[in-house]
């Protein structure tokens, strides 16, 4: 298994271009199923995670076609309604494709996500919004089988949570159900939005795109799809935090700002100088004393729990008290032991991280359990003293573009241990 080898760096400074977003051509990619098409997506990310989606549509039968950071599904030869488990295991979003096989073929079977390194990850949302189109579900064997007589029926839903995966998946099957669907309460992370838009683009129906009350009029058939994948808010809002970990000043580039505000809003609260542009922001964090911050995680547009371990491990090096409290997932803080291990001084009270910042981290060997919590590891790697080794970087390669090359170009110094190979 590869690792990252990183020793103590300068201040960052330059400019880094941001990749397309992971969790917005994974719903896309499955959308694409909706036609009988071949259906183009660009700006794709070269991503483990991606590929592992292609593979899970390969499997169910579609042809697909990678050209540089374009991609093509052909959808026209699905001939095996079913997600199995061991690609389902390796990738959550794979359970993206139920929506779409219901309201395209009538029946499917997929099999359940089970948990990832921060506990469990419940789908209920999804059967329960399946359900109310008229979807007969029952979850035997570790497979979720969903099946309708004829096409799926509008029907009104109100997600009792804010559930991005789970707005995916009924409004994608919306889209062909006969009759108008009302989904409230529906996520509105701009993912969400660009799979609107994009099924838009495919013929569907939609109103309400970028709200929480999604009206959706079912179509007999959709086109295939075209559309350029948005750019990564994750990605983007880590370089920002490795800029602001390094006291150092980095414009991010290809991004989109206006997707970024309780974020940039942290970062200003600390002291950091942030200017944005039309497809860019600057932090500076040079020759700042930052101050400590409190952060606690929202749906959209709050503070997103995807950047949450980034910003613990900036914190840590910020003198004074911080709390970091994450309500979307009161579990996801593996990152924190391995934090501790580079000197950082956390404590866990339920669902809130207090962090005494300031002490100098030393580098060590860490762990990455997750890929936001890699990420953290590897930016507190960039100022931890000596070097750090993180290990199990596959994580990370789920949902990084290059990162070590784009940190390097910046001035960091990572490199990537290949396993296996002779240092
Ligand atoms: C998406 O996951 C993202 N993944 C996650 O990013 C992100 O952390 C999460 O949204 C929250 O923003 C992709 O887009 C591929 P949810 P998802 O359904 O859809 C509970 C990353 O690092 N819930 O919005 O699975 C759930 O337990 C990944 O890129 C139910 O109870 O998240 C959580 O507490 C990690 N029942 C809350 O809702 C359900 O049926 C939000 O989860 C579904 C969810």
């Amino acid at each position: 298994m590869d690792s990252f080898l990183i020793s103590q760096s300068p201040p960052l400074k330059g400019s880094v271009e941001i990749s397309g977003a992971k969790n917005a051509v994974l719903p896309v990619m499955a959308a694409a199923m909706l036609s009988d098409g071949i259906s183009q997506i660009g700006n794709v990310p070269q991503l483990k995670d991606m590929r592992t989606m292609a593979d899970v549509l390969r499997v169910i039968g579609c042809r697909i076609k990678e050209d540089g950071s374009n991609l093509s599904i052909d959808s026209s030869g699905i001939n095996h309604l079913e997600a199995p488990y061991e690609l389902v295991k390796t990738m959550r979003a794979s359970f993206y494709v139920l929506g779409p096989l219901t309201a395209k073929f009538g029946r499917c079977r997929v099999s359940l996500p089970g948990g990832c390194a921060w506990g469990p990850r419940p789908v209920d949302l999804h059967l329960k919004g399946l359900e109310s189109l008229g979807a007969k579900i029952t979850v035997t064997h570790g497979y979720v089988e969903a099946e309708i007589d004829g096409k799926l029926k509008g029907g009104n839903f109100i997600f009792p949570i804010s559930s991005v995966g789970a707005t995916a998946n009924v409004l994608m099957a919306a889209t062909l159900a006969e009759g108008t669907s009302i989904l409230q309460n529906s996520s509105i992370e701009p993912e969400i939005t660009a799979l609107a838009n994009y099924l838009a683009d495919m013929g569907a129906k939609i109103s309400g795109i970028g709200t929480r009350t999604l009206i959706v009029e079912g179509v007999k058939s959709l086109n295939a799809g075209k559309g350029a994948t948005i750019a990564d808010r994750i990605e983007a809002g880590t370089f920002l935090a490795a800029a602001a970990i390094t006291r150092g000043k980095v414009r991010v580039t290809k991004m989109i700002p206006e997707h970024q505000t309780a974020l940039l809003e942290a970062f200003m609260s600390m002291g950091c100088g942030v200017e944005c542009g039309a497809d860019y922001v600057e932090l500076d964090a040079s020759d700042r004393e930052l101050s400590p911050v409190h952060i606690t995680t929202l749906p959209y547009p709050g503070f997103p729990t995807d950047m949450q371990a980034q910003l613990m491990a900036v914190l840590a090096t910020i003198k004074g008290t911080s709390s970091v409290r994450d309500t979307i997932y009161n579990d996801r803080f593996k990152h924190i032991a391995e934090l501790e291990r580079l000197g950082a001084e956390i404590s866990l009270s339920g669902d809130t991280a207090i962090i005494n910042g300031g002490t100098a981290l030393t580098g060590a060997p860490v762990m990455a359990s997750d890929l936001r919590a890699s990420a953290a590891l590897v930016l507190a790697g960039l100022v931890a003293g000596g070097k750090t080794e993180v290990s199990r970087i596959y994580h990370l390669d789920r949902g990084y573009e290059n990162f070590e090359g784009k940190l390097a170009r910046l001035g960091g110094n990572v490199e990537r241990q290949i396993s296996g190979q002779v240092q």
